[in-house]
């Protein structure tokens, strides 16, 4: 898959953009804040449906502007082409347009993959449960619409149940008979979304995992060995719907006491993580910052070909300026795997540190000031 086109109108310090990518390799080198991860962060935000950095979605609107729009045109080798628009507005919620018809805003999610390697990634090692929670989430909607919807789903019960929780406590925890009936019912959507969610994390790092080891062994030429295991907050004997369903059904009776006392939630898919380990010690707290960043790229190796192995073609890798931070064989490898046929967008301050066989494969652009210039063509 890869971009024909992508428009861009008021987009961060875009004002207009019409860009016509190569299919494989382009190079965007420019100063510092001019506009290199802005561009990246639109082609993200049409994959993935969020911006690439936390913050505002009005953020993303220029400065002065009162609406911005982001459009790329897909080609796909295993579905038909797609166009995907995304309108931002100051004072309205965003719409978002597949081959021009109107999609609520998470259901259009997944028309195309991206994989990004940007300086931030470092969280998904070195972070919070809840930055490697959103990672999580947002690969595995890249990958299935089902999981999208499960999450909705498991998101709206979550706050009900809450809100119904709190009220409990807060009128001094009497239950009538039907307070426990709204209860069960948010237990039961709880349990049916929740389970959804559970199941689909399991198998995709279960997925992720044979990748992951066999890219960090490559990349640690055989000296490291990195696992990656899901830790959900509850336990169950084999991963089947059924059987999680049943497994944090129980769970949930077992805590009712206490999230009454508490007024709130306290198991769930909300409170998984991913664990990361190189040689057995977890990752985040005992890795060196060279190999938290080796297990950082093999993820990102793991979900590319992932997303090979379940799309049939290579996702869109995007490049934030992470070349010059890499030695010559991290490098190389992460290079080789762009040049599999995908289409990369790299940015760069300066072309100085690729290797001539990029730079003579790549088209090659200059951006400065929110304006883009096609240096040199292959
Ligand atoms: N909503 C907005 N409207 C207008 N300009 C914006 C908006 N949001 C961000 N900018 C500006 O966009 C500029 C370019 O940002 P960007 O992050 O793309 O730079 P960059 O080229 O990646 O720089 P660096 O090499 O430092 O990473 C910044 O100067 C920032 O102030
Ligand atoms: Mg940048």
């Amino acid at each position: 898959m890869y971009l024909t086109h992508l428009q861009l109108k008021n987009f961060r310090n875009y004002e207009c953009l019409h860009l016509e990518p190569d299919a494989g390799l382009n190079l965007i080198t420019g100063e510092n804040a001019q506009g290199k991860t802005n561009l990246l962060e639109a082609i993200y935000l049409l994959a993935t449906g969020r911006p690439l950095r936390a913050g505002r979605e009005e953020e993303l609107i220029r400065w002065g502007a009162e609406d911005a729009t982001v459009y790329a045109h897909i080609h796909r080798e295993r579905s038909l082409e797609v166009q995907v628009q995304i309108d931002l507005s100051r004072t309205q919620p965003r719409v978002v347009r597949v081959d021009g018809q109107t999609y609520r805003a998470a259901l259009a999610l997944g028309q195309f993959n991206v994989v990004v390697f940007s300086a931030m990634d470092m969280e998904i090692v070195r972070g919070q449960p809840a930055d490697r929670r959103r990672y999580l989430d947002l690969e595995i909607s890249m990958l299935s619409p089902t999981y999208v919807r499960a999450l909705a789903g498991y998101r709206r019960a979550l706050e009900q149940r809450n809100r119904l929780l709190k009220s409990i406590r807060e009128s001094g925890g009497a239950i009538t008979p039907s307070t426990i009936e709204l209860l069960e019912a948010w237990d039961e959507q709880l349990v049916r979304y929740g389970s959804g969610v559970m199941v689909a994390r399991e198998r995709f790092i279960s997925a992720l995992r044979p990748l992951a080891r066999q890219a960090h062994s490559e990349l640690s030429e055989g000296r490291e060995e990195l696992d990656i295991r899901y830790a959900p907050s509850i336990e169950w004997v084999s991963p089947e719907r059924e059987q999680v369903a049943e497994c944090f059904r129980q769970h949930i009776q077992r805590v009712r006491e206490e999230e009454l006392r508490r007024g709130s939630t306290l198991i769930g898919p909300q409170r998984d993580d991913l664990l990361l380990f190189v040689d057995g010690k977890e990752a985040r707290t005992y890795a060196s910052q060279g190999q938290q960043r080796t297990a950082m790229l093999s993820l990102k190796r793991a979900e590319f070909e992932l997303t090979l192995q379940e799309r049939q073609e290579p996702p869109i890798v995007l490049l934030d300026d992470v070349m010059s931070d890499l030695d010559d064989l991290r490098r190389t490898q992460l290079l080789r795997m762009t040049l599999r046929g995908a289409q990369a967008f790299i940015t760069a301050t300066s072309a100085e540190t690729f290797p001539q066989e990029i730079l003579a494969a790549s088209r090659m652009y200059r951006v400065q000031d929110g304006q883009i210039q096609l240096v040199s063509r292959p």
